[in-house]
């Protein structure tokens, strides 16, 4: 079995784990790169791990074979977190981990239509099995203003409108099928000058039309909802993002988590009563070393924040 990913900060990953992790949530499993290495660092510890990904689990459960009796694998997306508790009987975590956004297995398999590199179908769903909605649905029947909002809410696109007027032209004579016949269209939407550009002038089209296809905005905020009832005393934390959109709401949610008092600044004291839930670890987000992205350019956006829950917030 081949799988490409290469897990992004692994050492901080480990680092940042609280002494004598037992147990340890993986949101985002992927190759089961650091939890991999979490199990080599804490060899008693058990691992829940979740992927909305079914290919993704099944890798992940080839490459921690050696580890099978301290792993619980299950097919389930953030939103689906609650349920998986159950079946588990409720497990309180030292360490919880999520790594969003996809994998380079993903990113290159060309049926998985997530790049704009490969030809394929213009798909995008990380859960193929259960999710319905494609890219080239959203591309094909979505709303003039429904497009404008993808692009520019999910990509911050500067050129949204030139694109989206584009593509209702487009459609018209031919729906959209494939990723590279939506790749062509953006490129030839945007400025000259910027078509010779390093980075493709899809790249942000294609990263809002695959937040879009997997509602990963929503995701996220049910994971960030879910995260302080699921830690011991203690527990940390640590949370991997690739854009500033979901890094801003990660920074947020920390802040609100270390200080929810919502009094007014002039009053003396605290009315509302609003506890801190502990404290942020990480004041600005780690990056990748220069080192690090010379290996694995894909890392350059990654973004590490951690938080560290008190004692008493159970
Ligand atoms: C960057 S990869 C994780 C790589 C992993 N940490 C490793 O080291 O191999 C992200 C994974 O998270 C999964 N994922 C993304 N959003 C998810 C969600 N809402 N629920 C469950 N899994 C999700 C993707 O399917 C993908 O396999």
């Amino acid at each position: 079995m081949q799988f490409k990913h290469i897990s992004v900060l692994p050492q901080k990953v480990l680092d940042f784990a609280p002494d004598k992790t037992q147990t340890i949530l993986d949101c985002t499993l992927g190759c089961g790169g650091h939890s991999r290495r979490l199990l080599e660092k804490f060899p008693n510890a058990k691992v829940f791990a979740i992927d909305r990904d079914l290919n993704a689990l099944k890798v992940a459960e080839y490459f921690l074979k050696p580890f099978e009796n301290n792993i619980n694998f299950k097919h389930a997306s953030f939103s689906e977190l609650k349920d998986c508790f159950v079946n588990w009987m409720n497990p309180l975590f030292d360490y919880i981990l999520a790594d969003i956004g996809i994998s380079s297995d993903q990113l290159d398999s060309p049926e998985r239509g997530f790049s704009f590199n490969h030809e394929g179908p213009l798909d995008m769903r990380m859960d193929p099995d259960r999710q319905h909605t494609t890219a080239a649905y959203l591309v094909n029947n979505s709303s003039k203003n429904e497009l404008l909002k993808i692009l520019k809410t999910y990509g911050e696109e500067r050129f949204a409108w030139k694109i989206v007027n584009t593509i209702l032209i487009e459609r018209e004579k031919k729906p959209f099928k494939t990723t590279k016949q939506l790749a062509e269209l953006v490129y030839k939407s945007v400025p000259k000058h910027l078509q010779k550009s390093r980075i493709h002038p899809a790249t942000l089209t294609f990263q809002a039309l695959r937040i879009a296809v997997n509602e990963e905005l929503n995701e996220l905020s049910e994971l960030l909802k879910i995260i302080p009832l699921s830690l011991k005393p203690d527990g940390r934390f640590a949370i991997i993002s690739f854009h500033s959109l979901e890094d801003r709401i990660i920074k947020h949610k920390f802040k609100e988590w270390e200080n929810p008092c919502v009094c007014p600044h002039d009053l003396p004291y605290c009315i509302c009563g609003k506890k801190s839930l502990g404290s942020i670890l990480t004041r600005s987000p780690i990056c990748p070393s220069e080192k690090e992205i010379a290996n694995n350019r894909r890392c350059r956006s990654a973004h590490l924040r951690v938080f560290s829950f008190k004692k008493n917030n159970l």
